[in-house]
C-alpha cells in the first residue's frame, strides 16, 4: 500500500503542464495550452491543458483526466505505476515494499550504480555523436557511412547515431579526464582493460548505435563494424548493466510508442537499421528485437501498447523458416500477429530506401498476411503430395492454432488452414483439441497479468460511457464545481443549498461515480470546507476523469435544452443563483416523469377500484407538479 500522504505528494507537486508537456508540444493560448492529441490523430489541434485547474482534455475523442490520468492512457501504466513514474520524474522518494536491511542496501547500492552508469552513457551518447557531427575522422568515415545508407541528418539527430574512433583508447581518455571513474566505466561496458592491466575502448572504428530506455535514456550501444571481416563481430553490443537488461528491452520504443498507441498496432523488425529507415519512410510504429529471437517479457512489453503485431521479414525463405517458432511465441502472448515478406535479398530497411516512402508503405499494406495462413501457404509449397510430409506440415500448422488463446480466433484459423491444406475441418479440430489437453495439465503463466491490462480497458470503457451520462446528474455536479463555494442565503454556500434540495425532494443520485460524488461533498460540507481539487486529484480514477472532463465542459448547455426550454444563456456564471435553479428544477423533473411512469405501470396492474382511485390521484397530482416545474423552468430561464 501506498499512503495516502505520499500521493497527495505526487499529484501536488506533478504540473499537468510538465507532465502533458513530456510527450505534447504545448502552445498557449489565452489561460489554457494547446497541442496536437497524443490519444488520437489529429492535424489541428483539439487537446486542452489546463494548468489553473489541473486538468487536461481532447475535444476530438473526449479523453480527459489530471497529471496521473495523463500517464495511465499515455503509458499504459495502471493506476499506482502512473504514480510511481511521476514520483521518479519529479525525484519524490518512492516507498518500497517492506524489505529486509540487507535488501534495502542492495536496492540502493543497485540505484546509485543505475544512476552513476546513467550519467556515464549520457556523456558517451554524447560524445559518439560529437565525434560523428565535428570530428574529421568521424565525419570521414562515419558521417559519410550513415549518408550512403540514406540516412538523412535529422534521422541521424533523432536517434543519436555516433562514431566511435579506430583508436585505442580515445574515449577512454577522454571519459577520465572527464572525471569518470574507471571501475564504473568498465562495468557500463564502454571500456575494457587488458589482462596486462592496459585500459581500451570497447568500440573502435565503429558507427555507433544508442539504445534507449522507455523513457529516452541511453542505456546501452551497439556499435556496427564497417568492413566486412569474417573475423570480426557484425556488431557489438553493450553487456548486462543494472541499466540494461537486453531481454527487456525492444530497441526503438521510445520513438514508436505514441504512434502504436495511435495506429493500434506494431511493425516487428529484427535491425537497428531498419526501425531508422523505417522512421524515414514515415512509418513510426515501428520496433527492432534486434536479432535474437523474442523473449516472453519483450512480447509483454509489446502487449503494453498493443495487441497487434506486424512483423517484417528479412526476405530469404531460410531465415523466414527459421523465424517461425518465435512468431508462435507471439500467438502465445494472446497478439494478433501478421506478416510481411519482402522479396529474396531485401531487408525492410533496403527496401524502404529502394521503393520510397510511399510506396513502400503501400507494398506493406497490400502485403499484410495473417500469420497463421501465412505459415500453412509457405509450408504446402514444401510439402507438396508426400503423405508424410503433409502430416508433419498439419501438426505443425495445428501447433500455431494451438498457442491462439482466443477459441474464436482458433476456430476461425482451423476453417481458414483446413481450406488452404485441403484437408478435413474436424481433423485439425481433434488435432488441436490433443494440444490444448496437453497444455491445460501445464501451469498457465502470465494469465493474472493479461487480467490486470484487461481491466485498466474495461475501466477506460466505463468512464467514456459516464461521459455520455444525462445531464441532468452531470449538471450537478458542474454547478457544484463551478459555483460550490458561492454564497446562498440561508445555506453555507451553495454547495450546501443544492445537497439541501436533493434531500429534501428525495431526489436519489442514479450514476455510481456522480452519487459517489455527491457523498464526498457531503462529509466536506460536514466539515465546513468544499475542497474542489479533492476532486481533481482522488485516488479514483474515473472521479477525477469525471471531474476534469465536467470542468473543462464549464458552461457547456445540452443543446436539447436550448431547443426544449429556449434557454438564454448569459455571461458565463453571472446568474448561478438562477442556473442552479434551474438545475435542481430539471433534476426535480426527471424525477417527477419516473415517478409517472411507475404510477402508470403500477396502474396497468391495478385490481380493485380503490387502488385505481388512489392510483388517478396520485396520477394527478404529480402532473400538476410537472406542469408547475415546466412553468417554472420557463420562468427561471426567462428572468
Ligand atoms: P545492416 O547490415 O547494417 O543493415 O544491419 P542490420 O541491423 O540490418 O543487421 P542484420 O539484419 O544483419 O541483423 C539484425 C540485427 O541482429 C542487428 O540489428 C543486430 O541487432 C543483430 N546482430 C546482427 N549481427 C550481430 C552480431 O554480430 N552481434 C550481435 N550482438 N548482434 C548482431
Ligand atoms: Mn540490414
Amino acid at each position: 500500500m501506498i499512503p495516502k500522504s505520499k500521493i497527495d505528494e505526487i499529484v501536488n507537486i506533478a504540473r499537468v503542464e510538465e507532465v502533458v508537456g513530456d510527450y505534447v508540444t504545448l502552445k498557449k493560448r489565452g489561460a489554457t495550452m494547446i497541442g496536437l492529441c497524443p490519444f488520437h490523430n489529429e492535424k489541428t489541434p483539439s487537446f486542452n491543458v489546463s494548468p489553473v485547474k489541473g486538468i487536461y482534455k481532447c475535444f476530438g475523442c473526449g479523453k480527459a483526466g489530471n497529471a496521473v490520468n495523463f500517464i495511465m492512457e499515455v503509458e499504459h501504466l495502471n493506476y499506482i505505476q502512473s504514480l510511481k513514474h511521476l514520483a521518479e520524474k519529479y525525484n519524490i522518494e518512492w516507498p518500497e515494499q517492506q524489505a529486509t536491511s540487507e535488501e534495502i542496501e542492495a536496492e540502493k547500492e543497485r540505484s546509485n550504480n543505475r544512476e552513476s552508469l546513467q550519467i556515464i552513457n549520457n556523456f558517451a551518447e554524447h560524445y559518439f555523436a560529437d565525434i560523428l557531427e565535428n570530428d574529421e575522422e568521424g565525419r570521414t568515415v562515419g558521417l559519410s557511412y550513415f549518408e550512403e545508407r540514406g540516412f538523412r541528418p535529422e534521422t541521424i539527430k533523432k536517434f543519436k547515431l555516433g562514431f566511435s574512433k579506430e583508436s585505442w583508447d580515445h574515449f577512454a581518455t577522454t571519459a577520465i579526464k572527464n572525471g569518470f571513474n574507471i571501475e564504473l566505466l568498465k562495468k557500463s561496458g564502454l571500456i575494457k582493460e587488458s589482462e596486462q592491466g592496459k585500459i581500451f575502448d570497447a568500440y573502435r572504428g565503429r558507427v555507433m548505435f544508442t539504445i534507449h530506455s522507455l523513457s529516452g535514456k541511453p542505456i546501452a550501444f551497439a556499435g556496427r563494424f564497417l568492413k566486412k571481416d569474417p573475423k570480426s563481430p557484425k556488431y557489438v553490443n553493450s553487456p548486462e548493466t543494472d541499466l540494461y537488461h537486453k531481454s527487456n528491452e525492444l530497441y526503438g520504443l521510445y520513438f514508436a510508442k505514441q504512434a502504436i498507441s495511435k495506429i493500434g498496432y506494431v511493425y516487428l523488425v529484427e535491425g537497428y537499421t531498419d526501425v531508422i529507415s523505417l522512421h524515414q519512410s514515415g512509418i513510426e510504429n515501428v520496433v527492432a528485437s534486434s536479432g535474437t529471437s523474442l523473449t516472453e517479457n519483450q512480447i509483454k512489453l509489446i502487449k503494453r501498447f498493443s495487441d497487434n503485431v506486424c512483423v517484417l521479414y528479412d526476405g530469404d525463405a531460410a531465415g523466414i523458416k527459421a523465424s517461425l517458432r518465435g512468431i508462435d511465441m507471439l500467438l502465445e502472448g494472446g497478439l494478433n500477429v501478421k506478416v510481411v515478406s519482402f522479396p529474396e535479398g531485401e531487408d525492410p530497411d533496403s527496401y524502404a530506401q529502394k521503393l520510397g516512402a510511399v510506396e513502400f508503405g503501400l507494398y506493406l499494406e497490400e502485403n499484410k498476411k495473417d500469420f497463421i495462413l501465412f505459415k500453412t501457404s509457405l509450408l504446402i509449397e514444401d510439402a507438396g503430395n508426400d503423405p508424410v510430409k503433409r502430416a508433419q506440415l498439419i501438426r505443425e500448422i495445428v501447433e500455431s492454432i494451438a498457442k491462439v488463446p482466443d477459441a474464436i480466433k482458433r476456430s476461425g484459423f482451423i476453417k481458414e488452414s483446413a481450406k488452404i491444406l485441403k484437408a478435413d475441418e474436424q481433423l485439425l479440430i481433434n488435432e488441436t483439441n490433443k494440444i490444448l489437453r496437453t497444455k491445460n495439465t501445464q501451469p498457465k503463466n502470465n494469465i493474472a497479468e493479461v487480467a490486470v491490462e484487461k481491466d485498466y480497458r474495461e475501466e477506460l470503457k466505463e468512464i467514456l460511457d459516464l461521459q455520455l451520462h444525462d445531464h441532468q446528474e452531470r449538471d450537478i455536479v458542474r454547478l457544484i464545481i463551478e459555483h460550490g463555494n458561492k454564497n446562498m442565503e440561508g445555506y453555507k454556500n451553495a454547495a450546501h443549498y443544492i445537497l439541501h434540495e436533493l434531500h429534501e425532494h428525495d431526489i436519489e443520485i442514479d450514476h455510481p461515480v456522480i452519487a459517489e460524488i455527491i457523498n464526498e461533498v457531503a462529509i466536506q460540507l460536514e466539515q465546513n470546507d468544499l475542497n474542489i481539487q479533492h476532486f481533481v486529484n482522488h485516488t479514483n480514477n474515473l472521479i477525477t476523469t469525471f471531474i476534469a472532463t465536467i470542468m473543462s465542459n464549464q458552461h457547456e448547455v445540452s443543446p436539447n435544452w436550448e431547443k426544449k426550454y429556449d434557454i438564454i444563456m448569459d455571461e458565463q456564471g453571472a446568474n448561478y443563483l438562477a442556473d442552479i435553479e434551474s438545475a435542481i428544477t430539471r433534476l426535480k423533473l426527471k424525477h417527477i416523469e419516473k415517478s409517472i411512469l411507475q404510477n402508470q405501470e403500477d396502474f396497468n396492474k391495478a385490481i380493485t377500484d380503490d387502488d385505481v382511485e388512489t392510483l388517478q390521484k396520485i396520477h394527478k397530482h404529480l402532473t400538476d407538479e410537472r406542469q408547475h416545474l415546466t412553468h417554472k423552468i420557463g420562468t427561471v430561464i426567462i428572468k
